[in-house]
């Protein structure tokens, strides 16, 4: 439902500092401005959207700009499997893991962790051992990665892929090793990192009359009503010329977040990106609230595991694709109101939270509200351009005046953009750009409810009240021109 901006006349500035400014005319947001990315975009009604990354892809210019602007949840693609992190037995490589997350985390993306235990990419010791042996070596290789991202990813893939696709089990050597080996691998897992939700993740569990779907959906109904930790389901919706999109698939979300468990889309792709497919799974996920998120398997068709059916976003040069429109538009007509149900920490409680914290508000953030003003934090025109200076604007509920505050210090706007301030000195302009993780781009909250600058060590402030006045770095003294609170 995108609005076009309009252009108001504002008389900016005028009513302090005996600024005089007649006349100026400022392009201001709109009340229903589209989101122009799609993690910005998912925002607005709380989710995600996300991609998976391949580290050996990171160089590319054009994938890197791709992948930084448009999305906020990644999942390495490979780098987090176990043939990956433990090639030897109980020697850890988390060197491409950790290149992956670092470059989410520092432009304030979130991670899921993919995958701990699964029957395809194994280590090659694991095809050596069995029975009892691999057992142990399942549960310590789920404690060694677990604790090296430890408080730090949002999900893990806990187990993927068990089931066979008449919904008995899928016949491995972890299965080989009794039929508990699924629970078993989520207990420890909860004990390993009681911060990160928990899920199982499968492919064809799309359609709800699928033996599949039913194989899964049992095996879930019966680790909630024994207490066995499960936070999340993860449907990959690889639709491929065998499986195109259900006309249930609505119906399979909510079966399953009826059963206590958040649900999301993780490696989606569709054979030649049927617009009417990613809009319709797009949809689905609107329509349940307990849908957190959708992530797509790779960024270019170029990027893609099946490459020749071209089913991405973004074709081979970067472009976007008719398929890209079609979920941006479906993900910008979400209402605030099927905003996914708040849930609580994993069962296992804990103290360390994934990152980032999010502040209140139904989109995902919630408002810098100046105490002398009354007026919020705003991005001018709802730009998502770096460098737009951030003004005081009326307070309207909209994304471009929703700010979340992540454990990183950030304040991030449509989900990838931060607070950011263009020097360290008086005057210095605040404004927004793409989030780097540099100082200068976090915020300390203070209780005397200014917040300073990390690298600069000075207060947001304000030298008026008015539309369109700008908000610069000045030296902190707790005026009320410089006091803010985020709600
Ligand atoms: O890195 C090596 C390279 O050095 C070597 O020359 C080359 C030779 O084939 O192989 C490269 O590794 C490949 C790796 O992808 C990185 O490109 C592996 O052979 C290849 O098997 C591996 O495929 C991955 C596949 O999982 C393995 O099962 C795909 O990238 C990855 O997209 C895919 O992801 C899975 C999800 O984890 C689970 N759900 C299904 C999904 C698609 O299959």
């Amino acid at each position: 439902m995108a609005a076009r901006p309009r252009i108001r006349a504002l008389i900016g500035g005028a009513l302090a500092a005996g600024v005089a400014v007649i006349g100026a005319v400022a392009m201001i947001p709109d009340a229903n401005a589209a989101a122009s990315t799609l993690g910005a975009a998912a925002a607005q009604s709380g989710r995600y959207f996300g991609t998976a990354i391949a580290a050996s892809r990171l160089g590319d210019s054009t994938y890197a700009t791709i992948a930084g602007r448009e999305f906020n949840m990644i999942t390495a693609e490979n780098e987090m499997k176990p043939d990956a992190t433990e090639p030897q037995r109980g020697q850890f490589n988390f060197s491409s893991g950790d290149q992956i997350y670092n470059w989410a985390t520092q432009r304030g993306m979130k991670v899921r962790g993919h995958t701990l235990a699964w029957h395809s990419q194994q280590p090659s010791w694991w095809g050596g051992i069995s029975g009892s042996t691999l057992r142990q070596a399942m549960i310590d290789h789920i404690n060694g990665v677990m604790a090296h991202y430890k408080g730090k990813l949002a999900y893990w893939d806990v187990v993927n892929e068990a089931f066979n696709e008449d919904g008995s089990r899928r016949q491995s050597n972890l299965q080989a090793t009794g039929n508990d080996w699924i629970e078993v691998a989520f207990r420890t897992a909860r004990n390993a990192d009681p911060s990160v939700k928990l899920c199982y993740n499968d492919y064809n569990i799309e359609n709800w009359s699928y033996g599949k779907t039913q194989g899964v959906y049992n095996m879930i109904r019966d680790f909630k009503s024994r207490g066995v930790p499960i936070d999340c389901v993860g449907l990959q919706t690889h639709f491929t010329g065998g499986s195109s999109l259900p006309s249930n698939f609505q119906t399979t979300l909510a079966n399953f977040a009826s059963l206590g468990v958040d649900v999301a889309l993780t490696e989606v792709d569709v054979t030649n990106a049927s617009t009417s497919q990613y809009a319709g799974l797009t949809q689905a996920c609107i329509n349940v609230p307990r849908c957190v998120g959708i992530t797509v398997w790779g960024v270019r068709d170029s990027d893609s595991w099946r490459s020749s059916e071209s089913p991405l976003l973004f074709d081979g040069s970067g472009n976007k694709k008719a398929a890209y429109t079609s979920v941006l538009n479906a993900l910008n007509a979400a209402s605030p109101t099927t905003s996914p149900t708040a849930t609580t920490s994993p069962t296992g409680g804990g103290t360390q939270s994934p990152s980032p914290t999010p502040t209140t508000g139904s989109g995902g953030g919630g408002r810098i509200l100046g105490a002398q003003s009354g007026r919020c934090v705003d991005v001018p025109n709802a730009s998502h351009n770096n460098g737009t200076r951030v003004q005081l604007y009326d307070c309207n509920g909209q994304t471009n005046q929703q700010w979340t505050y992540t454990s990183s210090k950030q304040l991030q706007v449509y989900g990838n953009m931060c607070l950011d301030a263009a020097g360290s000195g008086n005057g210095a302009a605040i404004q927004i750009y793409s989030c780097n993780g540099q100082t200068n781009q976090q915020w300390n909250i203070n209780s005397n409810g200014t917040i300073s600058g990390v690298q600069s060590g000075r207060c947001l402030d304000v030298w008026g009240t008015g539309n369109g006045q700008q908000v610069q770095l000045y030296d902190c003294w707790g005026g009320a021109n410089q006091r803010f609170s985020l709600s």
